[in-house]
């Protein structure tokens, strides 16, 4: 079985995953994120210097806890996009240097579907079909999957404007909960009603098209809530009453697009699939609906290098060919596949 290093630094996450057979082997992560909070959110040059100085420490913690030597490296795959440009770059490179190295292939793979193969180490190989709704920082899609390496990703619908998780970090922002937002949200939330403030369930209108989200105009409604309080702000409240809507709003489309399309899993991934609540709702309505909900434990969710592993195990699985070494960082490339520039 091909053994795959998978190195993760879109974000502020440098992540290093070592998969085979579908099963993690060894992973390490370091983040940026604290040196990022006094400012809000993540400055790209931090992030870029940080992956820098946490690449290689990373990879060998990741083939320590694995047992295993670099000459034990079948492939490599890197996230190639999208994510921040410098911050991609540095572990692209990295993976191209490892390959080159190494004498082995490197994958250079998006991202996002990163974040939908992951399952697979948590629950086994993916269906035939599957419904994915994935929600991160940068991105809300609902998406058809067939074979994640060989078929085309269809966009049943994606954001018109804020990703979930950038919806939950600026309403952060508005309660004065620290960076990132979405774990502050859902631990303030914990005390608050979900009811005490009814909040606009964006895009769900009869008119309205049924798989596409948007996610600014709440963001602005909790705003003006909170501009128009007077006295103490009800923190946990107005988080738990927000969270409610992204999740109401989030599951009822994910759940509405399988059974429009026939479709029985429903795959839900990305840093907000770490969010207690859309989990608890998503497997009610689920449920409810004769849907089989896959979700990775929250600590998969959010981004590592296990998940670019797992992808690119499954490319090396279906021959397809390796990425140049000329390969580029895409910053804002489209998920039509799972390599940058997929379909084959
Ligand atoms: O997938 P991810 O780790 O990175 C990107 O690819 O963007 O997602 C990060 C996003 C952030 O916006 C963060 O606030 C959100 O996921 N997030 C959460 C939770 N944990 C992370 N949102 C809601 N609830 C959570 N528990
Ligand atoms: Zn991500």
């Amino acid at each position: 079985m091909p053994v795959i290093l998978g190195i993760e630094t879109s974000c502020d996450e440098t992540g290093v995953g070592i998969v085979a057979d579908g099963v993690l082997l060894g992973d390490a992560l370091a983040t940026s994120m604290d040196e990022h909070a006094r400012f809000g959110g993540v400055v790209p040059e931090i992030a870029a210097r940080a992956h820098l100085h946490a690449l290689t420490p990373m990879v060998t913690h990741a083939l320590d806890r694995a047992g295993i030597g670099f000459a034990d490296i079948d492939a490599v795959a890197a996230t190639a996009g999208p994510g921040l440009a410098t911050a991609v770059q540095v572990g692209l490179a990295a993976g191209k240097a490892y390959a080159l190295t190494l004498g082995v292939p490197l994958y250079g793979v998006h991202h996002l579907a990163g974040h939908a193969a992951v399952d697979i180490l948590d629950h086994g190989p993916l269906p035939e079909r599957s419904v994915a709704l994935i929600v991160s920082g940068g991105h809300t899609s609902l998406l058809l999957l067939g074979d994640l390496a060989r078929d085309p990703v269809i966009h049943l619908g994606d954001t018109a404007d804020d990703a979930a998780g950038e919806a939950f970090d600026k309403v952060a922002r508005l309660l004065g909960l620290p960076y990132p937002g979405g774990p502050a949200i859902d631990r303030a939330a914990r005390d608050g009603d979900p009811a005490a403030v009814t909040f606009p369930r964006p895009m769900t209108g009869p008119a309205d098209p049924p798989y596409r989200f948007s996610f600014s105009g709440l963001k602005t409604a909790v705003a003006r809530w909170i501009e128009r309080h007077d006295g103490p702000l009800p923190v946990a409240d107005v988080a738990a009453s927000f969270q409610e809507a992204v999740a109401d709003t989030l599951t009822r489309k994910a759940v509405a697009a399988c059974r429009d399309h026939h479709v029985e899993t429903l795959l839900l991934v990305g840093g907000v699939a770490a969010n207690s609540r859309v989990r608890a709702l998503a497997e009610q309505r689920c449920a409810a609906a004769g849907i089989t909900l896959r979700v990775p434990a929250p600590r998969l969710c959010t981004d590592n290098g296990a998940m670019i592993a797992t992808l690119g195990e499954l490319l090396v699985s279906a021959g397809i060919p390796p990425s140049p070494l000329t390969l580029g960082a895409d910053p804002s490339a489209l998920l039509t596949g799972g390599t940058i520039g997929g379909p084959h």
